[in-house]
């Protein structure tokens, strides 16, 4: 037989789903793999249940249905005071994940290269693969998770570097880039003439005082940013598959036909019902903000009081715990032996930096308050467990 491509050769299983299977094996309360265990809000599921009936069922338009587009662009403007045309700068896709690919593929021409903050979401490595990319990485700097201006512009003044990927709020470190880091990224892409590509899929998941802001918005910014996004965080829909492109039209244009080669269209019924998501009033956000603070609070509350040493998040909902007093060499033993010992799953934090660093673990903390106490209860006793 002739060897599979070449491309895709070094792909390994997700470390993240790896984790899942051995919480499973081990009983294990799974805070690795990131998605709630709560419902998403009613009126979204009720539409559902009309839309079953009475349609749509066959494809939508192949860049989304135009009432989600309108909705969505809408949206956009009441939170962020940018104006997006629903015909000519969205494509709906099929979660965030489609969208920075097809932004990926739209942009790149293999050997290009890509500057990627590091810890990252693990899915911007395979992105760049499969759009022939080369990662540039550049450290956020733990605790506090922040990048030194010199470091980021020797990386994107790299000859061949075409964009950057900006995951604000950040997967894993929960970092919420301040104003004065969006205005060095974006005065950066300006002078060096690249494209920002955002992942805001946690922007309604930030916790006071922090803001999210959108980098397009900031001079200069609106005609070089591509928006990915989702509705998978915002709704509690993570099953639905449906996600975005914002750009400008010329950007959209190419992303249009990526988008159409690469799954034709997001699913039509699930945009017909999350509709109703998208025109909901401020309060439903608000209580989406304070329903997430609970549960930050509740968790870090819990981990603060049996002594582990951790970044608190400003958005997003996930948390990296320092184990570095715990004498192990490698992070992806200690997930395992804690899986096994304690009966928490976690991420190994390995898997989300490119610079050799085994001191973190991640836990995400979107589940209902019975989870996470019965995971803190568990977590009490980690130093007479696990201790080396
Ligand atoms: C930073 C980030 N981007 C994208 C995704 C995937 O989003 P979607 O479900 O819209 O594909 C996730 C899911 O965990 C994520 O954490």
């Amino acid at each position: 037989m002739k060897k599979l491509s070449e491309r895709t050769a070094g792909f390994t299983d997700s470390v993240i789903r790896r984790m899942t299977r051995v919480s499973n094996q081990y009983g294990a309360i799974n805070l690795s793999q990131g998605f709630p265990d709560f419902d998403p809000p009613g009126e979204i599921t009720d539409r559902l249940k009309e839309v079953a009936g009475e349609g749509p069922h066959q494809y939508a338009l192949t860049w989304g249905a135009q009432n989600f587009r309108e909705a969505l662009s809408e949206k956009q403007e009441h939170f962020y005071g940018m104006k997006v045309d629903p015909d000519k700068e969205i494509v709906i896709t099929c979660g965030s994940t489609e969208a920075m690919m097809a932004a990926m593929m739209s942009v790149c021409n293999p050997g290009d290269k890509v500057v990627i903050f590091s810890p990252f979401y693990e899915n911007y490595g395979a992105d760049t693969i499969l759009s022939g990319a080369e990662p540039v990485y550049v450290p956020l700097k733990p605790p506090a998770f922040g990048f030194d201006g010199d470091e980021l512009e020797n990386a994107v003044k790299q000859p061949g570097v075409k964009a950057l990927i900006l995951c604000n709020p950040s997967n894993p470190c929960g970092k919420v880039f301040t104003d004065e880091e969006l205005n060095t990224i974006a005065e950066l892409a300006i002078k060096y003439d690249i494209y920002v590509i955002t992942d805001e899929v946690y922007e309604h998941i930030v916790y006071k005082p922090h803001v999210h802001r959108c980098i397009a918005m900031l001079p200069g910014m609106r005609e070089r940013t591509i928006i990915c996004n989702s509705l998978s965080k915002t709704y509690s829909i993570t099953g639905w598959r449906l996600g975005f492109v914002m750009a400008s039209p010329e950007i959209i244009d190419r992303v249009k036909k990526v988008h159409d080669f690469l799954t034709v269209g997001a699913a039509a019924p699930l945009m017909e019902a999350a509709v109703t998501g998208l025109r909901f009033g401020d309060s439903y956000y608000e209580g989406l903000r304070e329903h997430y603070t609970h549960m930050r609070d509740l968790f870090t509350g819990g981990l603060e009081n049996i002594g582990l040493q951790f970044t608190r998040p400003q958005g997003a909902y996930y948390v990296l715990v320092d184990i570095s007093g715990f004498g192990y060499d490698s992070d992806l033993e200690f997930c395992e032996d804690l899986a096994r010992k304690v009966g928490v799953g976690a991420v190994p934090g390995s898997s989300f930096f490119k610079e050799p660093e085994n001191r973190y673990i991640r836990f995400h903390f979107a589940k209902q308050d019975a989870t996470l106490n019965k995971a803190l209860d568990r977590l009490s006793d980690i130093r007479s467990k696990m201790m080396r």
